[in-house]
């Protein structure tokens, strides 16, 4: 059954969603399998799969590249391309690079990080009916200005939070991130917003949680952010897996009759 936006905005208020990240076809397909409902292609990818140590290197056309992947191994999720770093600086850019998405990748929505300041480019999206998921809370794109600090820890920080949260609203977002939110405020923030709010280390009272999946699976090697939790440890069995072959090779146990012609 195919997700639309209409039918994920239906998840305001009620059980929260589980949802991912994936970067291509094996990850997707995983995601598809596993019957996520919305897979967003984060620009995560350039951490977790490209290498770098923050998300400034993503570009639109590797963007591009791995979200036409990742639609091909989800056909029936709702997915939904990150906005890369600069990619929406002006009104015109957003527009541009949001069409990119969907019309030459497939994607079903496109996901912007900022708040007031972001909400004229929310608009334009919207009016061009592109559907538009906020970011508001920590900004990874920020973090030569801001750094990673988690948001909403005194009244102020609070208040203007809000004040994002309201101005991506009336801007005609379809759903809203929290990322680095204390838990309080997150649940808040939840239920001043009319549309569903998707938590990122926010605590458990948003409408959905997004979680990155390479930390899921347990494919890194290096220590998990707090706000991640690692289901499987992948990393170890494909290791384990690679040393194994090497050791049969080696024997010349492998390729045995069984694979050979
Ligand atoms: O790129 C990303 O992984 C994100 C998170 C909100 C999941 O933006």
């Amino acid at each position: 059954m195919k997700w639309t936006i209409r039918k994920f905005r239906q998840c305001k208020g009620g059980e929260p969603l589980g949802l991912v990240t994936a970067y291509d076809y094996v990850t997707a397909r995983f995601a598809a399998r596993a019957g996520v409902p919305l897979v967003l292609v984060g620009d995560s990818l350039a951490t977790t799969a490209l290498g770098h140590s923050t998300t400034l290197p993503a570009t639109m056309d590797a963007m591009i590249h791995h979200a036409e992947a990742v639609r091909r191994g989800a056909p029936d999720a709702l997915v939904v391309g990150d906005m890369p770093f600069l990619s929406y600086a002006t009104v015109e850019d957003a527009v541009r690079n949001a069409g990119r998405f969907l019309r030459e990748a497939g994607c079903d929505a496109v996901k912007l990080e900022g708040g007031v300041s972001k909400a004229p480019a929310i608009a334009a999206l919207v009016a061009e009916g592109i559907p538009v998921q906020a970011h508001i809370g920590l900004q990874p794109q920020s973090v030569k200005s801001t750094g990673y600090a988690v948001r909403g820890r005194t009244p102020d920080d609070a208040a203007a939070l809000g004040r994002d949260l309201d101005a991506v609203c009336e801007a005609g977002a379809f759903s809203v991130v929290l990322e680095g939110v204390v838990p309080e405020v997150a649940a808040e923030l939840t239920a001043r917003a009319p549309i569903p709010t998707i938590g990122v280390g926010a605590g458990s009272g948003c409408d959905a949680q997004y979680l990155v999946l390479a930390d899921l699976l347990g494919l890194g090697d290096g220590p998990l952010p707090k706000l991640a939790k690692s289901y499987a440890h992948l990393a170890d069995d494909a290791v384990a897996a690679i040393s194994a072959y090497m050791a049969e090779v080696s024997a010349r146990k492998f390729p045995d009759a069984e694979h050979s012609y």
